[in-house]
């Protein structure tokens, strides 16, 4: 995604516990953060205000699929780490960037990143789906507090798209991920959505300034297939 918004001339503030690898040629300030901590990320989009002079597109991304299996047979540590991160690790976000564009003039595009999981329950994935749907709600509520200082708030499910989660996703036992074989099937079809894809609905739908962008106060949306299963 990125890599897309470069492309499209956007510079870019990029954080992850692992420091991300700007694109080539990208003018971005990078870090090493966890969005559980709020005060980092507060300080992290401090500095992007510094370098670049303001935000107007921030997209909380970071997200975790584990533990995945039974909840009864979860750890308790890791089921609220698993919070900490796909909850408030978002909320950290929407709060510092509300914050943001309620310091400057003009409007704010957040998106959060949901997933189809908020909707639809699968066996296996209880932290992942409570979390998605938490998602959900919290961006209509931030959406309605914040739309008088001209932010628009959006929940996007990208679809099913080929990163890193994708290959845990298809890794995991049918014992504790019973729809695993609709996901291997997806990807041996050459069906998942690509990242590119993702970015550019986030660029047409949401930040350029076409009718649809406003979105009509609509809040959750879902990227569509890029290409039919065959
Ligand atoms: N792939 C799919 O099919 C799919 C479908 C629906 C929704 N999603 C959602 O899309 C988003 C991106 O997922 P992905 O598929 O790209 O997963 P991924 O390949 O596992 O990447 C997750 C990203 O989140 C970062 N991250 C995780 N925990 C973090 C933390 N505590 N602080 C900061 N960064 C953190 C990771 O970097 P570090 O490990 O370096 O921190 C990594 O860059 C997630 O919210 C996911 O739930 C994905």
């Amino acid at each position: 995604m990125a890599t897309t918004f470069a492309g499209e001339g956007f510079r870019l503030g990029l954080c992850a516990r692992g420091e991300p690898t700007a694109p080539q040629g990208a003018e971005a300030r990078t870090a090493s953060i966890d969005v559980t901590d709020a005060e980092a990320l507060d300080r992290f989009a401090l500095s992007v205000v510094e370098r670049f002079g303001r935000i107007d597109l921030w997209v909380n991304n970071a997200g975790v699929l584990e533990p995945i299996g039974p909840l009864a047979d979860a750890d308790p540590g890791a089921a609220r780490r698993h919070v900490d991160i796909n909850v408030l690790g978002v909320a950290n976000g929407s709060a510092s960037f509300a914050r943001h564009v309620r310091s400057r003039p003009g409007g704010g595009v957040l998106v959060n990143i949901s997933s189809g999981a908020a909707t639809t329950p699968y066996e296996g994935w209880a932290p992942y789906c409570a979390s998605k749907a938490a998602v959900e709600m919290l961006t209509e509520v931030v959406a309605r507090e914040e739309r008088g200082h001209g932010l628009r708030a959006y929940a996007l499910a990208p679809g099913v798209v080929d990163t890193p989660m994708q290959a845990l996703v298809r890794s995991t036992p049918l014992g504790d991920f019973p729809a695993g074989d609709r996901f291997r099937g997806l990807h041996r079809q050459g069906g998942l959505n690509s990242p590119e894809w993702v970015a550019r609905f986030i660029l047409d739908r949401f930040v350029d300034g076409s009718p649809a962008s406003e979105g009509g106060g609509v809040v959750r949306f879902r990227v569509p297939h890029q290409r039919s299963p065959e």
